[in-house]
């Protein structure tokens, strides 16, 4: 099965997007961690870790069909941010762009026929459901427990808990 130009143009596009996410990620993670916010920083180094696998699928999907996959390079990530608040807010919006992304190679995909394509993809659709929902999740915390320092803490005590992956490789 050979896979359309345009098909591979948009997952490698994806790659590309996963990619910056996993670094986006990492750098929020720093950001976390020099701030203090301690649990928010093991959710980041996991979550970055998640996009990882995320670009590796994809990868791992077009070779298996005979395209090399291309691995870009990636525009720096922003290094700081105003609040936790905002990092989060900034992580959504992310999330909402690869949302996008997902659906437009879905209608790709449909418009080409290819149904391996479509189907490879329904992981990805039912993923960013999750994606979403989890930061918006976070976001509703700083109504519910507040934006002073008590409240933040206890929001990086619920990021502590949800942190999935290992968050520092070398300890
Ligand atoms: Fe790979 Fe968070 O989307």
């Amino acid at each position: 099965m050979k896979l359309s130009p345009k098909i591979k143009k948009a997952l490698n596009d994806q790659v590309t997007l996963e990619a910056s996410a996993t670094n986006n990620y990492l750098a929020m993670a720093s950001w976390c961690e020099v701030t203090g916010y301690q649990g928010a920083a093991d959710y980041f180094y996991a979550q970055s870790d998640e996009e990882r696998t995320h670009m590796l699928k994809i990868v791992r999907y077009l070779n298996s069909l005979g395209t090399i996959a291309t691995i870009p390079a990636t525009k720096s990530s922003p290094s700081s941010y105003k609040s936790l608040e905002v990092l989060i807010n900034t992580a959504l919006k992310n999330e909402q762009s690869v949302t996008k992304a997902i659906h437009n190679m879905v209608e790709i995909a449909q418009k080409e026929k290819d149904h391996s394509t479509y189907v490879f993809l329904e992981w990805f659709v039912n993923e960013q459901v999750q994606e979403e929902t989890k930061f918006e999740t976070i976001l509703q915390k700083f109504d519910l427990l507040g934006r002073d320092k008590l409240g933040i803490n206890e929001i990086d005590k619920f990021l502590a808990t949800e942190a999935t992956a290992p968050a520092d490789p070398v300890a």
